[in-house]
C-alpha cells in the first residue's frame, strides 16, 4: 500500500503539497441558511478531487459569536451550530480521507472570544485573580487610571485595550471581542496542548497558525514606536522590525511545543505558521529544526506585478528558506487580502495575470495555498456599506472597508444568485450578478477557463518529478519576463510589453492562448526540453 504520508519521492506530504483554503462560511452551504457550513462543504468534496489538491485548510467553525468571522473562538473543541456538529465534522474528515485528501484546521492561540469561560470567569473574578492572569489585564495609566496602559494600537482600528467595569485594561490585538493571552502563564499552553490533541485525536492531519508572531508579548509592554506602524490603507504589508508588537523571541519556544506535540502523533501530522514579519530571514526563524513545519510566505502577496518584483520575491524566499532546510511556502492569495486578479488591476487583464501567476506559484519548489475561488478567477466583490460584516468598517469609522471584498460565496451554477451556494435567496455576503459567467458549472464544459487551467497544471504537478524536487535554477530572459528551470521542466512568465519568443520545447501548459511563435504578455508557460 502506498505511504500515504509522503509525497512520491518519499518527502513528507506536506513538503510539496498544494493545499485548499476553505473559508467554510463562503465555500458552500448545506443546510439553506445563506452562510456556508461543513454540510455543503463535505457535499462538494468532488470539487476538491477534481481539482486535484492533495490537502485542504478549513479556517474556523469552532464555537464563536463571530465578532470577527469565527477567529473569536469561545469553544475550540466543538463546531458552531452555524457551521454544524462535531458529528458533521467527523463525516467530513473521513470523507475527505478517503479520497485522499488531507485536512488541516485553524488553531487560534493568541486569543479567545471575550464570550470564552475563561474570559467570562475573568471579569467576574476581578483584578489580582488567578483568572484574570490568563488574560493580559494591566491598570491604566493617568492619575485616575483613565489613559490606556500603553499606546499599542488594535490591527482593526482603536486602541488595542479596553477598560472594563472595576477600572482595569485588558489587551486585545485584534477586535475588543478577541483579548489577548498571557502565555507566559503555564495554564495558556497546557490548555492549547489539551485543543491540539482534541482535533489530532480526531484524526486531523494538521492545523495552521493563527498569528503565530503574536503570542509572546514584549516585557513590561513599552510603548511602540507609532511612526513605524504603516496605515491600513497600504493594504497587507509586513510590519517593521520596530514594531514591538509582533515577532518576539520568545515566541518560538510555543512554536516548539506545538511540533513536539505533533511529533508525537503517526503520520507526518504539521503546523503552518501565519506569520507577517519583517523579513524573510525573520521568517525562517519560525521553521527552524523542532519548530513548524511550514510558514506561510507572503513574499508573492507583497509583490506588484512584474518580473523583476517576482523575482526578487523568489529569491529571498528560496534564500531564506534552503538555509533552515524548511521548504517555501507559495501563496497568492487568503482571506485577509485583496484577490489576486484585483491585485493585478482587475478585469480581464487582472484575471490573466492571475492564470499566469498561478502558473508561477504552482510551478515554484515547495508547498502551495490556493484560497478558494482563485480557482475560479474570481476577484474582489465592490460591496454595497449596509452588507460590510468586517469587524474593520466599524472600527475604523467607516474609512476601512476590511476584507469582506474577497469573503464574497462562490458561484457553482445556474444563471443568477446565490448560483446554487445555497438553497436561501439571500447569502451571509450579496453575490454580484456577473459570476453567472464565472460559476464552477459553466467553468467545467470550457476548456479554456482557469478551473480547466488549475486542474490541469495539479495534475501536472502531481505526474512531473521535476516540479516536486527542489532543483531550481533562473533563466535569464530580456526585461520584463522571468524563467526559471525545474529539471526538465522550464517556466516562463512574460510580464513585460512586447512578446518574447518562444523557445523551442514541448509546451505542457499555457495560462492564456499561444500563437505558436511567442509567449503573449501577461502569460505564463510550463515547457519541457
Ligand atoms: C489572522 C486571520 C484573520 C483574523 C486575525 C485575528 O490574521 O487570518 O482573519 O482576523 O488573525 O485572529
Amino acid at each position: 500500500m502506498d505511504d500515504v504520508t509522503k509525497n512520491a519521492y518519499g518527502r513528507p506530504w506536506w513538503a510539496t503539497a498544494v493545499f485548499y483554503q476553505v473559508y467554510p462560511r463562503s465555500f458552500a452551504d448545506g443546510n439553506g441558511d445563506g452562510t456556508g457550513d461543513l454540510i455543503g462543504l463535505r457535499q462538494r468534496l468532488d470539487h476538491l478531487d477534481r481539482l486535484g489538491v492533495d490537502a485542504m485548510w478549513i479556517s474556523p467553525f469552532y464555537r464563536s459569536p463571530m465578532a470577527d468571522g469565527g477567529y473569536d473562538v469561545s469553544d475550540p473543541c466543538d463546531v458552531d451550530p452555524l457551521f454544524g456538529t462535531l458529528a458533521d465534522f467527523d463525516a467530513l474528515l473521513a470523507d475527505a480521507h478517503q479520497r485522499g485528501i488531507k485536512v488541516t484546521v485553524d488553531l487560534v492561540p493568541n486569543h479567545f472570544s471575550d464570550q470564552h469561560p475563561w474570559f467570562v470567569a475573568a471579569l467576574a473574578a476581578g483584578p489580582g485573580s488567578p483568572e484574570r492572569a490568563r488574560f493580559i489585564f494591566r491598570a491604566g495609566r493617568g492619575p485616575d487610571g483613565s489613559q490606556p496602559p500603553n499606546n499599542w494600537p488594535s490591527v482593526f482600528g482603536g486602541p488595542a485595550w479596553t477598560r472594563v467595569p472595576d477600572g482595569e485594561w485588558y489587551l486585545h490585538l485584534f477586535a475588543p471581542e478577541q483579548p489577548d493571552l498571557d502565555w507566559t502563564n503555564p495554564e495558556v499552553p497546557a490548555e492549547f496542548e489539551r485543543i491540539l490533541r482534541f482535533w489530532l485525536d480526531r484524526g486531523v492531519d494538521g492545523f495552521r497558525i493563527d498569528v503565530a508572531h503574536g503570542m509572546a508579548k514584549e516585557p513590561g509592554l513599552p510603548d511602540v514606536d507609532l511612526s513605524v506602524i504603516p496605515s491600513r490603507e497600504e493594504g497587507a504589508t509586513m510590519p517593521s522590525p520596530d514594531d514591538i508588537r509582533w515577532d518576539r523571541d520568545q515566541v518560538h519556544e510555543y512554536h516548539r511545543m506545538f511540533r513536539r506535540v505533533l511529533d508525537s502523533y503517526p503520520g507526518d501530522r504539521m503546523a503552518v505558521g501565519e506569520a507577517w514579519v519583517a523579513n524573510s530571514e525573520r521568517l525562517a526563524r519560525y521553521v527552524r529544526p523542532g519548530e513548524l513545519n511550514l510558514t506561510f510566505n507572503f513574499e508573492l502577496v507583497e509583490a506588484n506585478w512584474g518580473a523583476k518584483t517576482f523575482r526578487e520575491a523568489i529569491e529571498r524566499s528560496l534564500r531564506a528558506m534552503s538555509g533552515v532546510g524548511a521548504p517555501c511556502t507559495w501563496v497568492l492569495a487568503n482571506h485577509d487580502v485583496e484577490r489576486a486578479a484585483t491585485r493585478y488591476g482587475g478585469g480581464a487583464v487582472g484575471v490573466a495575470r492571475s492564470r499566469a501567476a498561478a502558473l508561477v506559484q504552482l510551478s515554484l519548489p515547495g508547498a502551495a495555498y490556493v484560497y478558494n475561488g482563485d480557482e475560479l478567477g474570481l476577484t474582489n466583490v465592490e460591496l454595497p456599506d449596509w452588507a460590510l460584516q468586517d469587524p474593520t468598517w466599524e472600527r475604523s469609522r467607516h474609512t476601512e472597508r476590511g476584507r469582506d471584498g474577497e469573503r464574497v460565496p462562490l458561484p457553482w451554477s445556474g444563471d443568477e444568485p446565490p448560483f446554487g451556494f445555497s438553497t436561501a435567496p439571500a447569502t451571509w455576503l450579496p453575490m454580484p450578478a456577473e459570476w453567472a459567467a464565472v460559476t464552477v458549472e459553466k467553468q467545467e464544459s470550457d476548456p479554456g477557463s482557469t478551473l480547466r487551467l488549475y486542474r490541469r497544471a495539479l495534475a501536472l504537478r502531481a505526474s512531473t518529478p521535476d516540479l516536486l524536487e527542489p532543483e531550481f535554477a533562473w533563466l535569464e530572459l530580456p526585461t520584463g519576463c522571468l524563467g526559471y528551470r525545474r529539471g526538465e521542466i522550464s517556466v516562463l512568465l512574460n510580464a513585460g510589453e512586447a512578446p518574447l519568443p518562444l523557445p523551442a520545447g514541448e509546451v505542457l501548459l499555457a495560462s492564456g492562448p499561444l500563437d505558436g511563435q511567442t509567449l503573449p504578455i501577461d502569460t505564463a508557460v510550463w515547457l519541457r526540453g
